[in-house]
């Protein structure tokens, strides 16, 4: 059956991944993408013919609940924090005419589990615990509830399970190049990337031995596109509080990714050192927006539901795999 769905973010990395994902399905589903920069519009319509604009920003709330209320299911992709328009897919998917239970995909962030890290100031320092998606879920609903700052999540989490069926999905590290039509590239690795071939050297927090969970971009995408068939199937034990998914296919401490990314910028000649910087967690704020908890902190994840009961199968290239592909991009888009 086709599904009609309500996609924001498609002009970016996340949500272009998923559009292509999702278009890639042997059911051919009705996807409406809000955009809010008309002039990236065409580079969607011309990679993905059948899929419909909706211009518009997220601020639209009375948009944003009209396209939820006529969508089966809304992946909410461009923001884990936008609270108005979360508010408004909610009001739009539990609208009292609708037949079914509505879905709704949201993405998240494995920060969330950063908390005490971010209150003691401790960053770079490593830890054991290890966040198991089906057997710490009540931790893990504990550690969203606990956290007013965690809005959008708490959103989710706080609709009726007989009028929608939601998915959390924080995302930790995310890797590789996507597919989408416009930004194909992430945050963490490529801008720690940008800065050693910019710098010489790339940098760690402290000590480095934080570590977060790592997923590549394709894997996640393809999360996604099984997020959507599983709504189609009305397949059970995957939403509202057990819907917590973490997207994982790795962990690697920050101190060693850079060491990749130095080994890899070094064998490439674009540095003339394979040595690590440590930064304090003040100068890696300073480096890049909110550097200290994105690589400083740890989020170390198990993705047992999603690998479990949703059949997903990661198999993409590691990121050790992926680091020297990266940086050979990221010396490219440099010279640029
Ligand atoms: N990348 C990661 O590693 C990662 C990991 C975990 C969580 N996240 C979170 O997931 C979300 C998406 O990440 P991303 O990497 O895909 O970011 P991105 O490449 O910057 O894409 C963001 C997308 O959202 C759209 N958007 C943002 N604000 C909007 C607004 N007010 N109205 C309409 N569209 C809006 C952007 O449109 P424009 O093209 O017009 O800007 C773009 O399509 C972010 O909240 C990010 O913090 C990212």
């Amino acid at each position: 059956m086709a599904a009609r769905v309500f996609l924001t973010g498609a002009s970016g990395f996340i949500g272009g991944e998923t559009l292509y994902q999702i278009s890639q399905l042997p059911q051919p589903h009705q996807i409406r993408c809000l955009v809010r920069d008309i002039s990236k519009a065409q580079p969607i319509i011309d990679a993905f013919p059948s899929a419909e604009i909706v211009k518009g920003d997220l601020d639209d709330s009375a948009l944003v609940e009209k396209e939820a209320r006529a969508a089966d299911i809304v992946f909410h992709l461009a923001s884990t924090k936008h609270e108005g328009s979360s508010k408004a897919i909610a009001a739009g998917l539990s609208d009292a005419d609708r037949k079914a239970p509505g879905y709704w995909v949201q993405m998240s962030g494995a920060s969330m589990f950063a908390g005490p890290e971010i209150k003691d100031g401790k960053y770079g320092e490593p830890s054991d615990k290890v966040w198991d998606d089906v057997d710490d879920n009540k931790e893990i609903l504990d550690v969203i509830k606990s956290s007013p700052a965690r809005v959008v999540d708490n959103i989710v989490l706080s609709q009726d399970p007989s009028k929608i069926k939601t998915v959390l999905i924080p995302g930790p590290m995310i890797y590789g190049t996507g597919h989408g039509p416009i930004n194909r590239r992430s945050i963490q690795c490529p801008e720690v990337t940008k800065y050693a071939l910019q710098h010489g050297q790339p940098y760690m927090v402290g000590k480095g031995e934080s570590a977060w969970s790592n997923v590549h971009i394709h894997d996640l995408g393809k999360l996604f596109s099984l997020l959507l068939q599983a709504a189609v199937e009305k397949r059970e034990g995957v939403w509202n509080e057990q819907g917590i998914l973490f997207p994982e296919n790795g962990t690697m401490a920050f101190g060693e990714v850079s060491r990749h990314i130095a080994n890899a910028a070094y064998e490439q000649k674009l540095i003339k050192s394979n040595e690590v910087k440590s930064v304090s967690s003040e100068e890696a704020n300073q480096i890049m927006p909110h550097g200290a908890v994105l690589l400083g902190t740890n989020a170390q994840l198990k993705s047992s539901r999603a690998k479990g009961p949703l059949g997903w199968k990661p198999s993409a290239a590691s990121l050790a795999e992926d680091i020297p592909l990266m940086v050979k991009d990221e010396a490219e888009r440099l010279k640029k």
